[in-house]
């Protein structure tokens, strides 16, 4: 009989409640400011976002009801498998037990749609007609997309122009749902426009997709259209806890008492929060767990950034968020990772990461793909290239545990698949691509515009 390496949850086993770490933190984070400097009110962020979804944004409840019926949504996809890697174990000839949580399996192929579905539910119980949002690889948008045609809202994404141009099909997935996709910056809002003419040929950034989809909400004077981000807040990483929940159940299945190490790819941070939060709680409790955030080294947030207040966006349309930043007017170099190029990074686990509760890392894009091809070839998903990233510090991890003579337990969290990117793939084959470091000078260059905002305390 073969060694099982699929771990499977019933759907009755689905979790029921999602876990919120602000209940459990020793210091709270400090709030989102408005433009007097002031605390945010949840009155000031109704304009972007239904009260439902602002209510649980500033929850300090530890455990949220998921409601019927986005359970109900949930599960035609969850729970997900946890696999053991034991192919990619042997190939690296490491005593690690190597677990990863695949959140490929959902419509989209990615944990966007644990969210999606979620925030899209919450709109329509608020009487929301249309949602907007930006998307970079194209996974946030086809997520959405999918969510929005599920209850039947509207839905238009701002796509960042160079993984427009580099995954049409990721378009044709969300025109597919019913959704329509733009290209960001594009010349139908102001801020896209303003873009547009200091440089016609950019690459475009999250943050700039996210003006834009945001004056797009605020300017509908219906009022029946909001906005929807796919990560950074605290109510986005809330949602994707089921992964976390879900895997320490599936870990008990297979008699794995103690974890030594959890990892997650990060952009805005919250397939990582999925994974993590939930032995985050452990950590606060007492348990020696090595948490580690992965990020890219052209892109450095959490390992580089200062920690200040700063925009979430690139117009300054958000509230001031107290984060690792790079700076709002950060365009980070075109790598293939698409959904990891921002500048910024969820507050909540900026504060976890200030409070010694996770231990972030960065890495090139060429060892990420060297590692994406090898898991190809052993465990035989191809991943998306934010997971390549996730992938290559678990290897990191193992050749350790080879070299210390250990055997530790390591999870990752496989957040996506990479059928849809497979250019990046194409270059990476025929050499095309390199690696970006990114200089002293150029970070005091981006960040000396955030000095103008409040300094956060600093742990
Ligand atoms: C597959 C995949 N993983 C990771 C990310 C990064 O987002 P987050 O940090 O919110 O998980 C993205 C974003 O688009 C993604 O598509």
């Amino acid at each position: 009989m073969a060694k099982r390496v699929k771990i499977y949850l019933d759907e009755k086993e689905m979790p029921k409640q999602w876990y919120n770490l602000a209940a459990d933190l020793p210091k709270p984070p400090p709030p989102p400011l408005g433009p007097d400097g002031k605390p945010v009110t949840p009155e000031m962020l109704g304009a972007i976002f239904p009260m439902n979804l602002i209510e649980q944004d500033v929850s300090t409840q530890r455990w949220i009801d998921i409601p019927e019926g986005i359970l109900e949504m949930l599960v035609r996809w969850r729970p997900s498998p946890l696999h053991r890697a034991r192919a990619l174990e042997k190939t690296l000839g490491t005593p690690a037990r190597i677990y990863f949580k695949n959140e490929s399996v959902s419509p989209a192929g990615s944990h966007k749609p644990n969210t999606a579905v979620a925030q899209a539910w919450y709109n329509k119980q608020a009487g929301v007609k249309k949602l907007t949002t930006e998307t970079g690889a194209g996974q946030w948008g086809s997520a959405l997309a999918f969510a929005c045609s599920l209850l039947g809202l509207e839905a238009k994404v701002f796509m960042v122009r160079i993984s427009f141009d580099q995954k049409p099909f990721r378009k044709m997935m969300m025109q597919t749902w019913g959704a329509n996709c733009v290209a960001s910056p594009s010349n139908e809002t102001a801020a896209g426009r303003a873009v547009l003419e200091k440089d016609p040929d950019t690459p475009g950034s999250l943050g700039i997709a996210i003006s834009e989809a945001v004056e797009e909400a605020v300017t509908d004077k219906s009022g029946q259209t909001k906005y929807s981000l796919g990560s950074v807040l605290n109510h986005v990483l809330l949602h994707q806890t089921i992964i976390g929940l879900e895997t320490k159940k599936q870990l008990k299945i297979v008699n794995e008492k103690k974890v030594d190490t959890v990892i997650g790819c990060v952009g805005g941070g919250s397939n990582f929060a999925g994974l993590a939060f939930p032995f985050m709680l452990d950590k606060i409790n007492g348990a020696e767990i090595n948490i580690i955030p992965v990020e890219p080294a052209s892109c450095p947030t959490l390992t580089r950034a200062p920690y200040h207040y700063d925009y979430g966006d690139n117009a300054g349309l958000t509230p001031l968020l107290a984060m690792h930043t790079l700076g709002h007017g950060f365009i980070p170099p075109p790598i293939h990772a698409g959904g990891l190029r921002y500048h910024g990074v969820s507050p909540l686990i900026s504060h976890a990461v200030n409070l010694g509760l996770a231990k972030p890392m960065s890495l090139h894009q060429l060892e990420c793909y060297e590692a994406a091809m090898l898991f190809a070839r052993t465990e035989g998903i191809i991943p998306a290239p934010e997971t390549s990233h996730a992938i290559a510090a678990a290897i990191r991890e193992a050749k350790k545990a080879k070299e210390e003579g250990k055997e530790k337990v390591i999870v990752f969290n496989f957040s996506g698949h990479g059928l849809m990117d497979l250019v990046g793939y194409d270059n990476y084959i025929h050499g095309r691509l390199h690696d970006y470091a990114l200089s002293e000078e150029e970070l005091n260059k981006f960040t000396e515009d955030i000095k103008q905002f409040p300094t956060p305390p600093q742990l």
